[in-house]
């Protein structure tokens, strides 16, 4: 049986062969580099000889070196490949090994396998997001707990995510749906104005559109038009770090489509290449804590529809 996941842990281009990084995704301190043939690496971030971290150490031909006593570790199988002063007729045992992680690289992202079972290739996380324009990319932890964040990104986006020029507001249009491993909620937005439109609106020019994965971790958010053409896309990659924080990387672009009905803000920023939506950062911990609870409470009973045992048929 296949308990485990991939995971969506940094961007690709942070990931590269001068130095390893550090990181943790969904709780588990990970070093990510590229090996001499430039392929991403992900092991355990500790090393098997006196557990110092082994992103304090340097990339190899070789393989990631330990800061401490310089044992080399094998970036795909995690095998220890040389020992300082070990003489010519001595072998590494092959228990000196550090743990390796399954990696795949798609969409911009560097995916680690984490848990048991056999990895599906066809359920990497990035696979819904298929860049078409200049892309907008960060990497961040935030002070929110993982399972909070995915929660608020349904239930209140705009506390974790904004778009250039654009209010969302609280009006859902439609009921949230499931498809594919996926929950999906759309709400009104607006664009914001000089004269801002009063609080309650019936018409919105624009759609917010919020995917969560079931498998947990990844969000897809989208700014539409009234037509369901799409103005922006946004992915964000999220994990638990540690001590209640999340891991997050997002990569995002803004489509080829204008807008005749945006201000001249909205049509300045795609002049001048200026980011159409921000991640936040910093997140409002009043604002976060007033959400109602809506579209996440669908979000948790199709978690635990996924994990229940199918009846057996008599
Ligand atoms: S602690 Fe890593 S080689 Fe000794």
């Amino acid at each position: 049986m296949t308990t485990g996941s991939w995971w969506a842990a940094a961007l690709a281009e942070s990931v590269d062969a001068s130095r390893p990084l550090a990181v943790v995704c969904n709780g588990e301190a990970l070093v990510l580099f590229r090996d001499a043939s430039g392929a991403a690496c992900a092991l355990e971030d500790r090393c098997p000889h006196r557990r110092v971290p082994l992103a304090l150490g340097k990339v190899t031909p070789k393989g990631l070196q330990c800061g401490y006593h310089g044992w080399t570790f094998d970036g795909k199988t995690g095998a220890c490949t040389a020992i300082p002063n070990l003489s010519a007729d001595e072998r590494v045992p092959p228990r000196y090994g550090a743990r390796s992680y399954r990696v795949a690289e798609a969409s911009g992202f560097i995916h680690v396998w984490l848990g048991d079972g056999e990895p599906d290739d066809a359920r990497l996380p990035g696979s819904l997001y298929h860049p078409q324009g200049e892309e907008h990319t960060g990497a961040s932890i935030v002070n929110v707990a993982a399972h909070e964040y995915l929660d608020a990104m349904l239930d209140g986006p705009d506390c974790l995510v904004s778009f250039d020029g654009v209010r969302i507001t609280d009006f859902f249009l439609g009921d949230a749906r499931t498809g594919d491993g996926w929950l999906t909620v759309d709400r009104g937005a607006v664009w914001k104005t000089r004269m801002l439109p009063p609080a309650f609106v019936t018409d919105h020019p624009l759609i917010v559109r919020t995917s969560v994965s079931l498998a947990g971790g990844a969000a897809l958010v989208g700014l539409l038009d009234a037509d369901e053409t799409p103005l922006v896309t946004v992915f964000v990659a999220s994990s638990a770090n540690r001590r209640g924080t999340t891991s997050l990387c997002w990569r995002g672009f803004r489509h080829d489509a204008r807008v005749a009905s945006a201000p001249l803000r909205w049509q300045i920023a795609r002049a001048t290449g200026r980011a159409p939506f921000t991640v936040r950062e910093q997140i409002d911990g009043a604002a976060l804590a007033a959400l109602l609870v809506a579209p996440s409470r669908d979000l948790a009973a199709a978690r635990t529809a996924i994990r229940a045992p199918i009846a057996s048929i008599a």
